[in-house]
């Protein structure tokens, strides 16, 4: 069984200060089958992994530069995150393929550098509002995906995690339907297993993420493909975020 995989994306929010505000608010009863992670910004890591460390609750970063080292100004090697306590690396969110001019093919570089320094890589895929106005999703999932394959000789041993990020719904308030956001699970999972199999394509948990709030995450991990959420927004309010973990469990206990 996929454990599901409730995840914070911090963006560039929250200084040391506020970070330590935010755990002194935020209080949560964890489930063994729901892991709990923040991905927060690189300044906050070493504050995060002394306040996190021993509670089971993990924490990330939110991009990588897929070099062990380097002359490489202002960037941040995997064994950095990893000496950081990172368990898991945001790749490819939307944010940095939109404003930083993230090729596809260096987000995969990204994704295969995590994982080969034995990190959980979290690559981030979806279409933006033309291309699903234009009937473009399936394709731009399949040229995101793609540019994955292409990085590995054979399937992948050890986890990735790919997050289904609609980029017309990031922020926005408007999330996917939790039916529409199924058939593109189902529809990456197909990908995978195409390209490496069923068992792995079994095995690999699909998140979806943009505007998941508290009142509406169980309708979305409810869903036979969705495996966990990744939240932006709502994952910066202590109470909010406590929620939506809350509803998460239920969902496991059902
Ligand atoms: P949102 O952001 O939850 O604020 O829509 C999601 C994300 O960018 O990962």
């Amino acid at each position: 069984m996929r454990r599901t995989l409730i995840a914070a994306n911090w963006k560039m929010n929250h200084t040391v200060a506020e970070t330590n505000v935010f755990f002194g608010n935020f209080t949560v009863s964890l489930h063994t089958d729901i892991e709990l992670l923040f991905c927060v910004p690189f300044t906050d890591l070493y504050q995060t992994k002394h306040i996190l460390k021993d509670t089971g609750i993990k924490w990330g970063a939110q991009n990588v530069f897929p070099a062990p080292k380097g002359a490489y100004t202002g960037e941040i090697s995997p064994y950095m995150l990893k000496e950081a306590g990172c368990t898991y690396v945001i790749c490819g969110h939307s944010e940095r393929r939109q404003i930083l001019k993230e090729s596809d093919e260096f987000v995969a570089k990204k994704v295969k550098a995590v994982y080969d320094n034995g990190m959980i890589p979290i690559l981030c895929v979806g279409e933006t509002e033309a291309e699903r106005k234009a009937g473009k999703t399936k394709e731009r999932l399949q040229e995101e995906t793609q540019a994955i394959f292409l990085q590995f000789e054979e399937p992948p041993t050890k986890e990735i995690v790919i997050a289904y990020e609609p980029i017309w719904a990031i922020g926005t308030g408007e999330a996917s339907s939790p039916e529409k956001a199924e058939e593109v699970a189902l529809y990456i999972r197909e990908l995978i297993s195409t390209e490496w199999g069923k068992e792995t394509s079994q095995k690999i948990r699909i998140l979806y993420g943009g505007s998941i709030q508290s009142n509406n995450i169980s309708s979305f991990i409810t869903q036979k493909n969705i495996d966990g959420c990744l939240i932006g927004g709502a994952g910066l309010k202590p109470n909010e975020l406590h929620k939506i973990y809350q509803k998460a469990s239920i969902k496991e206990e059902e």
